[in-house]
């Protein structure tokens, strides 16, 4: 099957706005990519699928990255398990089905590492995937999730199409999204020690206890897995991205305060809640393809707070 990545393969990055989506998008420029295929979701909504499949048909991408999706934090999940059930089943649908009746021979699709069972043996393998229930806060967007990593398995073993999937861990860096309400815990915490350090408050709140222990990996990190993936992965089993090391809330929460020059009080509000204890995924897949991660914490903490604090007027 593997059709070797060209720096003429028409490519199209779906969610190219988003964090995952245009790190991507930033890699392939990067890597002399000249036929790079997007749309917003004002030009398209995936959703829509009648639009969706004139959009494939016209534009006929031999590689799909599809990094579109309704994404969000714990607050945001609670707040609307409908619409994140809901929107990522209909971009899915639309996006995978259009690509099979076009048989478009390329497509990698980006699960999520919190769609694991809550509490499965750390560090998570690819194989735990449905192997126990869900962690409640954000099951329904799992479930859609789910769903599409099932999908492109199903159109892999039906017909027979080279199609992937990865399972990144929690992300961030540029572009991220640092609003209260949709943020993931990370770029929030960066806001909120900022806005701290800004008005000379001397405590922060942080929800939850502190102690579960998270990984998170640089979106750039990311984009240069996926691609390594695109030339060199095609099983049915998802592949785990991630750097292989965690870090508790708390420690987070520490480099974060020198990240941005806080210097008071960090309290942890238990009565929030905390998500799933631990989650730390299993590398071992990705990194026998001969990818690391070249991003450390510390380094992309720095560089992230470094673009949100040129960019916050137009992300707040
Ligand atoms: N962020 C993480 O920590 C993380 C971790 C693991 C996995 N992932 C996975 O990575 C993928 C991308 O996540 P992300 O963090 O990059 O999300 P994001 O920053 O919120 O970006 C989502 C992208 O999807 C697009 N989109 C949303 N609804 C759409 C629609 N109806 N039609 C067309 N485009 C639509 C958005 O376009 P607009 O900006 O125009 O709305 C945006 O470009 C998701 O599948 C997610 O599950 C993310």
């Amino acid at each position: 099957m593997r059709r070797v990545l060209t720096r003429t393969t028409p490519v199209y990055v779906a969610g190219h706005t988003g964090l995952a989506g245009s790190a991507c998008l930033r890699l392939l420029r990067r890597r002399g990519f000249s036929r790079l295929i997007t749309a917003t979701s004002a030009e398209l909504d995936l959703r829509d699928r009648a639009a969706t499949k004139e959009f494939l048909g016209r534009h006929r991408p031999e590689v799909v990255v599809a990094a579109a999706a309704r994404v969000g934090g714990i607050a945001a999940n609670a707040a609307a398990p409908a619409e994140f059930l809901s929107d990522n089943l209909r971009i899915q649908l639309s996006l995978l089905d259009a690509a099979r009746e076009l048989r478009l021979p390329r497509l990698l699709f980006l699960g999520s590492s919190c769609v694991y069972p809550r509490d499965c043996p750390q560090p998570i393998r690819e194989s735990a995937l449905l192997s126990g229930p869900l962690e409640p806060t954000n099951e329904a967007y799992a479930i859609a999730k789910i769903a599409g990593l099932v999908h492109v398995r199903s159109v892999r073993r039906e017909d027979g199409l080279p199609w992937i999937s990865a399972m990144p861990t929690n992300l961030y860096g540029p572009g991220d999204r640092f609003d209260a309400e949709r943020a993931h815990v990370l770029p929030a915490l960066l806001r909120k020690f900022h806005e701290a350090v800004r008005t000379g408050a001397d405590t922060v709140e942080v929800w939850g206890t502190g102690r579960p222990r998270r990984e998170f990996l640089h979106a750039d990190d990311l984009a240069a897995a996926c691609l390594a993936l695109l030339q060199h992965y095609d099983d049915d089993e998802p592949v785990n991205v991630g750097t292989g090391e965690d870090i508790a809330i708390a420690g987070l929460a520490r480099l974060i305060a020198e990240t941005t020059g806080f210097t008071g009080e960090v309290r942890f509000d238990p009565s929030r809640p905390d998500g799933t204890p631990r989650k730390l995924l299993d590398v071992g897949r990705v990194r026998a393809l001969g990818w690391r991660p070249a991003i450390g914490l510390r380094e992309g903490l720095a560089s992230t707070y470094d673009w949100f604090v040129r960019h916050q007027e137009v992300v707040v």
